[in-house]
């Protein structure tokens, strides 16, 4: 099972409109890395076996300055180890690229970098409150792909957008040398200023319809460029498809350091402990170690699984076999809720490995919400 580090860089240079995430608006602090050792340190030796991907995410973890960078990279690797031949991910945003940070990440190893396009188009820029330029983030995809594996996001169905708007972004982040797009529908987030805005009538609610023909036309883009679907939202040329990623949507062991970050362990009786990270640098930096667990029974680890399984649309999930590693006895009534939505033809069942079909790709989250709330009393 592939063992996953992900960090959280809680900065960001401004507030987009939509987003809730963890961060805090302003420059990232000089004492980060030095509070992630000592987070590191204070963990289980379990959480620092050998990883085989690592994941910078934020907020913005293109604002750490170079020695930044080499800071929290230099607390990564004196703490834990990283296999030889990891992948190293990084998230950007297109305004951050400099050659000195370029330079810097490449020094510390960084394999791939994940750029928050989101639109190349102008209008739809100043609709969802970036920073960037379509022309400057052209200009980013180009040089970094020089360098990295490169990784472009896309906000598609934000209302307002011409049909042509979505998949024209893939064809100019494809064209200009990325081989991944992470293709993301709008949310009207609670809480953030976007809702507020729509509860307002000050700007329009996202609408179902346009939303599912923008993915279709992402999808359709996609293939014709070469980048096969292997997630709900990801699509990749060969090869291409992130590594880490792929160990949350697998339930592998994920560790995550930082503010407001995540972990999943699994536990000998087949369930698992989720941590939360306390969602404060105040509070982080002086005690990295306040955080909230979860612990998850088998039969919920199990049921967790499949949703979240399901989601890798190539690999799909093999039910028994999930069934087994949890010591479940809840294979039956999980296996009649697949069974239910391959009879409405949102799943498929290849000899017990279950897929989402194609209608049940557009459905996702709503073929999660059946599996989840799976009733075993009846
Ligand atoms: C947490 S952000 C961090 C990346 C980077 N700071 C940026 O702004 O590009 C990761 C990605 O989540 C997506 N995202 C964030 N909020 C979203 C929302 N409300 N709806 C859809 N996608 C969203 C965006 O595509 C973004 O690139
Ligand atoms: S979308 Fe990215 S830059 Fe904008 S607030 Fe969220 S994390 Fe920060």
């Amino acid at each position: 099972m592939p063992r996953g580090l992900y960090i959280h860089v809680p900065w960001c240079r401004r507030r987009c409109p939509y987003c809730d995430f963890y961060f805090e608006v302003g420059k990232s602090a000089p004492d980060f890395a030095d509070a992630l050792s000592r987070e590191l340190a204070g963990r289980d030796a379990a959480d620092r076996l050998p990883f085989d991907t690592v994941y910078l995410g934020g907020g913005t973890p293109s604002a750490l300055d170079e020695a930044g960078v080499g800071a929290v990279f230099g607390a990564v690797r004196a703490g834990a180890e990283v296999r030889a031949g990891a992948e190293i991910s990084l998230e950007a945003n297109p305004e951050d690229i400099t050659p000195g940070l370029v330079e810097a990440w490449a020094r510390a190893g960084v394999t791939r970098v994940s750029l928050g396009v989101q639109s190349f188009d102008e209008a739809t820029l100043r609709r969802l409150g970036r920073a960037h330029r379509g022309a400057a983030a052209e200009d980013a995809v180009r040089t970094l792909s020089a360098r990295f594996a490169v990784s472009v996001d896309v906000i598609t169905g934000v209302p307002g957008d011409a049909p042509a708007r979505a998949p024209a972004d893939v064809a100019r982040a494809v064209d200009a040398g990325a081989g991944h797009i992470s293709a993301y529908m709008l949310t009207v987030e609670p809480g953030t200023a976007l809702a507020r805005r729509v509860a307002r009538g000050q700007v329009p609610d996202v609408d179902d319809d346009a939303q599912a023909d923008a993915y279709e036309a992402v999808r359709a883009a996609c293939a014709a460029r070469g980048l096969a679907q292997y997630e709900v939202s990801s699509f990749a040329r060969p090869g291409q498809e992130s590594r880490h990623n792929r160990v949350y949507w697998s339930k592998g062991a994920y560790v995550g350091l930082g503010p407001a970050a995540h972990s999943l362990r699994y536990t000998d009786d087949g369930g698992a402990v989720r941590r939360q990270n306390v969602r404060s640098w105040a509070t982080y930096r002086d005690a990295p170690d306040t955080h909230e667990t979860e612990v998850l029974g088998p039969d919920e680890a199990f049921v967790e699984a499949v949703a979240f399984g399901l989601r890798d649309v190539g690999a799909g999930i093999d039910l028994e076999q999930l069934a087994a590693r949890h010591r479940t006895g809840w294979l039956a009534p999980v296996r009649a809720v697949l069974d239910g939505l391959v009879g409405r033809h949102l799943t498929r069942d290849d000899g017990g490995r279950y897929r989402l079909s194609e209608t049940g790709v557009l459905f996702a989250d709503g073929v999660a919400r059946a599996v989840l709330s799976v009733d075993v009393d009846h």
